[in-house]
């Protein structure tokens, strides 16, 4: 994937395109046909429809990130006894390296602090070198791993636990 974001070249300069306004409201059902669709063209092992479903009805934080009128990102936090956990955060691969994982990672953590949340933890696969760029840029760190957690191609692979420490919003 080029990290460059979309642009023009005009004699050897690259002019950036202007990106219409994007803005992060809460998902709901109506969305989940282009999440789903999202899911699918970003992981090997995507979540299903059905999984998304539960996330709202369970009431999770369910964050759509939409730009003109299209889902171009998503994100979902679950809250309790002083701990979060990011559940999923993806980006539509036709709008990546914009910004966008980013702005949900912030709003996940801005949630996170109003609801008194300590520390944010996440799963993620060490083999996904993209996340976890993004994740230290914000300041996640290991803390654990856990064996065999993900399913693979050949077997299971392991994942990296990260958590980053929260100072609370009052
Ligand atoms: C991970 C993901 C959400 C990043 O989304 P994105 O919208 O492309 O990311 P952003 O444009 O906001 O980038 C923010 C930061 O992420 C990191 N990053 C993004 N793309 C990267 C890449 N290809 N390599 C390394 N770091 C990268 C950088 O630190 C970047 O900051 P910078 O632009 O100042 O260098 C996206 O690649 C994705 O949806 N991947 C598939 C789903 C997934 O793996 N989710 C995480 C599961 S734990």
């Amino acid at each position: 994937m080029s990290r460059k974001p979309p642009g023009e070249r005009v004699s050897g300069v690259i002019i950036p395109m202007a990106q219409p306004p994007a803005t992060i409201r809460e998902m709901n059902h109506d969305d989940l046909g282009m999440v789903s669709d999202i899911e699918r063209r970003s992981y090997e092992f995507p979540w299903s429809h059905g999984v998304f479903r539960d996330c709202l009805l369970a009431g999770y934080q369910c964050l759509a990130l939409v730009r003109e009128d299209r889902v171009a990102g998503y994100a979902i936090l679950s809250v309790a006894a002083g701990e979060a956990h990011i559940l999923n955060l993806c980006t539509d691969p036709d709008f990546r390296a914009l910004g966008y994982g980013e702005r949900l990672l912030d709003e996940l953590l801005h949630r996170a602090r109003s609801a008194s949340v300590r520390e944010i933890f996440l799963e993620v696969r060490p083999s996904n070198e993209t996340a976890i760029g993004l994740y230290r840029k914000k300041g996640f760190h290991q803390v654990a791993a856990r064996p065999a957690y993900y399913q693979a191609n050949e077997g299971r692979e392991d994942a990296a636990v990260l958590a980053k420490k929260l100072v609370v919003e009052l």
